[in-house]
């Protein structure tokens, strides 16, 4: 097939996914700069796209110009190698106006491939293919900047970002004008001024992607994305509908628009009653259906207090349920910060969410 199979279609092939991938990597630094200015809307673009359909359409499509992209210039690398034979072993043949990055885009293509691979762990794997995995994670799948927070505060990530960035950077100052010369726009005229418009449009993008990488830097070691009110609200909205699905839509607005002091007390006062030493002694001889309502419960509030501890950097807890079959034995009280008595007015404010209580919780709900 001419596309593989011709020197010309092969750079053909090489300019169109080249192209794709400059309007990816152009898109992607204008929605991370949403994160700079708005966080909140940052997250709701993370939700809307999920993994939606669409998402999973563009992500799939990205994918595959990526891998035709790689196996393409691994094509044109090693028929330019065969082509020189020995002479690419001779030094200081390079003509005055061939770039270094010219010489050098198989290199920089590596080096952006490996930026890729630890991105797509610390990003992508945690977000959409969790959520396409349908696996339950401790953050929600699409608070985006909460994973900005876990990336950034690593010490390495801006230094291997900044190291990418330089990377892409000259690859695509490169690419940029050489992919319209792949497909014939090759006159002395266009050249410079495409070199140029390449030149400014690479070194936006780049330079945004830099500031970003800063100011998320410098947020996650505030902490800033675990501790703002309005961020943390919005956070358990994203969570309430995975952790409370088989308590019912009304269950999961409640919890999704409480505000947050009511929602930690009322949180705090269920954790209490899930650990009366009363419950937990009756729970062995009760009824399946019931068993199974203490055992949602216990999940879902362990899920949120949970979730709760990790914004304020407090150590998870847990609630162990007896062995059907146990001893029952007078349980001892969990650990965390569960062992006060009824937060005031905390029976009142629970009122409201009373049916995600055991007792009221529907069965066959596992
Ligand atoms: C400050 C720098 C960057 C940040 C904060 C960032 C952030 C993110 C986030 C949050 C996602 C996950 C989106 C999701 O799955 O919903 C993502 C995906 C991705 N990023 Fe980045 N990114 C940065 C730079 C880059 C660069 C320089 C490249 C390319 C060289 C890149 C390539 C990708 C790709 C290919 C995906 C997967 C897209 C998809 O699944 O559709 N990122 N990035």
């Amino acid at each position: 097939m001419w596309l593989s199979s011709s020197s010309v279609g092969r750079k053909f092939v090489m300019a169109l996914t080249g192209a794709v991938l400059v309007l990816f990597v152009t898109f992607h630094c204008l929605m991370n700069a949403v994160a700079i200015f708005w966080p909140a809307a940052y997250n709701s673009v993370c939700m809307f796209l999920g993994a939606n359909w669409y998402a999973l359409v563009a992500s799939a499509g990205l994918a595959l110009f990526i891998i035709v992209h790689i196996i393409y210039a691994v094509m044109l690398t090693l028929q330019n190698r065969r082509a020189r034979g020995h002479e690419r072993y001779a030094i200081s043949h390079r003509p005055k106006n061939v770039e270094w990055s010219s010489q050098n885009m198989f290199v920089l293509g590596i080096v952006i491939l490996a930026f890729l691979v630890v991105h797509m762990i610390q990003f992508w794997a945690k977000m959409q293919l969790v959520e396409v995995l349908g696996c339950e994670t401790a953050i929600p799948a699409t608070a985006g900047t909460l994973f900005l927070q876990e990336a950034f505060s690593q010490v390495w990530t801006p230094i291997v970002y900044i190291i990418a960035f330089v990377a892409l950077w000259f690859h695509l100052n490169h690419g940029f004008w050489s992919m319209f010369q792949s497909v014939g726009w090759d006159n002395t005229a266009w050249i410079p001024r495409l070199k140029c418009i390449g030149n400014w449009w690479v070194s936006i993008v780049i330079a945004l992607f830099i500031a970003e990488a800063i100011v998320f830097t410098v947020n996650a070691h505030k902490d800033y994305y675990k501790t703002d009110e309005a961020l943390q609200q919005q956070y358990i909205s994203m969570l309430a509908p995975e952790v409370l699905k088989d308590f019912g839509p009304d269950a999961v607005q409640q919890i999704s628009n409480m505000p947050l002091p009511q929602l930690r007390q009322m949180i705090e006062y269920q954790m209490m009653q899930l650990q009366n030493p009363q419950l937990l002694m009756m729970y062995p001889t009760m009824p399946e259906e019931q068993k199974t309502n203490v055992r949602n419960s216990v999940k879902a509030f362990t899920h949120l207090q949970n979730f709760l501890n990790y914004l304020d950097g407090v150590p998870a807890v847990e609630i162990n349920l007896p062995e059907d079959g146990a001893a029952v034995a007078p349980a001892a009280p969990a650990q965390g910060a569960m062992q006060q008595a009824a937060p005031a007015g905390a029976a009142e404010e629970v009122e409201a969410v009373e049916e995600v209580t055991p007792a009221e919780q529907p069965a066959n709900n596992q």
